[in-house]
């Protein structure tokens, strides 16, 4: 039948493109990059409900910002925005701005979460255990109150206590 096999070749065409596209997931084409924010959202990233105990004055966000300063900085750079990180983009997954709708999307808990746990089998390590409850959750309070991205400057190589003399003011 004409019609039928016009069908089946419109069909066939889909399949062909879909496959296209499914070869050119590399790196992640969009509707997969979407489908892996989905399934963290809603499925593998914990403590969704888990409330910040830690309250956002200055203080707390300025200390989140310290300690940004010492162990996310080289991948995330000061302002959590990839300012100064060169291979950001090329990771795989690449590091996200944590100012993006992707990241502030996150519930304060899973944030934590995160933090904690890392990402495997991405670039993103865990901190539990290397950093206390407390400064994870200023860290989420700082994620929560980034600075204009370029602000803070570049990170540079860590010497020591160059961090220390451009963030202990407070924005
Ligand atoms: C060695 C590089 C590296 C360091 C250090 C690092 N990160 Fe990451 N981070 C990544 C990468 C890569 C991703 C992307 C992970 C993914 O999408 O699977 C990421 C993603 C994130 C995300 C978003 C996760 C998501 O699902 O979108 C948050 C929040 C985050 N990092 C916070 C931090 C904090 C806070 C620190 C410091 C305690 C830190 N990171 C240290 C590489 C790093």
């Amino acid at each position: 039948m004409k019609v039928h096999s016009h069908i089946f070749f419109a069909i066939a065409v889909l399949f062909a493109l879909a496959s296209l596209a499914g070869c050119r997931a590399k790196p992640a084409g969009k509707g997969e990059t979407n489908t892996m924010n989905w399934i963290k959202h809603h499925v593998t990233v914990g403590g969704k409900k888990v409330v910040n105990p830690v309250v956002a004055t200055a203080a707390n966000v300025d200390a989140g910002k310290h300690v940004f300063g010492y162990y996310c900085v080289e991948c995330h750079g000061r302002d959590g925005q990839n300012t100064g990180v060169p291979f950001a983009a090329n990771l795989a997954p690449p590091v996200p701005s944590l100012a993006s709708p992707q990241v502030q999307s996150y519930t304060d808990g899973q944030l934590k979460w995160i933090i904690d746990n890392g990402i495997s089998p991405s670039g993103m390590p865990a901190s539990k255990g290397i950093l206390s409850d407390e400064e994870i959750w200023q860290l989420v309070l700082f994620i929560r109150h980034l600075p204009p991205a370029g602000s803070l400057g570049e990170p540079r190589a860590y010497t020591g206590d160059e961090y220390e003399s451009t963030t202990t003011e407070s924005k």
